[in-house]
């Protein structure tokens, strides 16, 4: 199945390391980030899985639960836990589904024939309060994933689900943004009183709100 940003994110029940989850019920109104990777006792996979679980403070100061998602059984899961453990100095903090049927696979298209027919993809979906997927992405087995990126995508969702405001190139938290597309000059002297700069009539850039 397809799913694009705006999809409501499908539901499901799986065994994760953690117990059996209803993914939505289990999501309630946080942000979520569901993220798959191949193979447990992988290389690439331990290193993410290590690197997800030590950003758990940056998770939670934004109110994102994280789930992985790999075709391997629970046992094996909790086997490889050891290994990341030790190998990567922090225990894995957060549930990862055992999709041995591959349910969750299929449901959110995580398996990619030409690539590999049994393995899933190293893929992405962040999902917002309201179960809407705001983004996604995916990536081939032999890339790890940058997990500041989606930190830094978050931030940028989180600032714009609040304000009209996008983000630009390379922006981090506590840059310049810009005024969205959709504001008017006139709606936006409201929404900005202190003013803008602007190189372009579509081009108006403010400081960060809220900052
Ligand atoms: C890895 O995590 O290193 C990996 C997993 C599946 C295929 C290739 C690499």
């Amino acid at each position: 199945m397809t799913i694009r940003i705006g999809d409501t994110a499908p539901d499901f029940t799986a065994e994760t390391t953690q117990g059996t989850i209803d993914f939505l019920d289990w999501k309630k109104d946080s942000w979520a980030i569901l993220f798959s990777h191949p193979k447990d006792f992988t290389p690439v996979c331990t290193t993410e899985l290590g690197a997800v679980a030590k950003l758990k403070p940056e998770w939670d100061k934004r109110n994102v639960k994280v789930i992985g998602l790999s075709v391997d059984p629970v046992d094996s899961h909790h086997l490889w836990e050891k290994d990341i453990e030790e190998t990567q100095g922090t225990a894995v903090n957060f549930p990862v589904i055992a999709d041995a049927d591959r349910k969750v696979a299929d449901l959110y298209d995580l398996i990619h024939p030409n690539a590999n027919d049994t393995l899933t993809v190293r893929s992405v979906y962040v999902i917002g309060p309201d179960d809407k997927v705001k983004l996604s992405l995916t990536y081939p087995a032999s890339t790890g994933r940058n997990f500041d990126e989606i930190l830094r995508v978050v931030d940028s969702l989180q600032l714009t689900a609040k304000y009209s405001v996008a983000t630009p190139a390379n922006w981090t938290d506590g840059d310049e943004v810009i005024i969205g597309g959709a504001v008017t000059d006139e709606a936006a002297k409201e929404k900005f009183p202190e003013g803008w700069r602007a190189e372009k009539p579509y081009l108006r850039w403010v400081p960060q709100p809220g900052k």
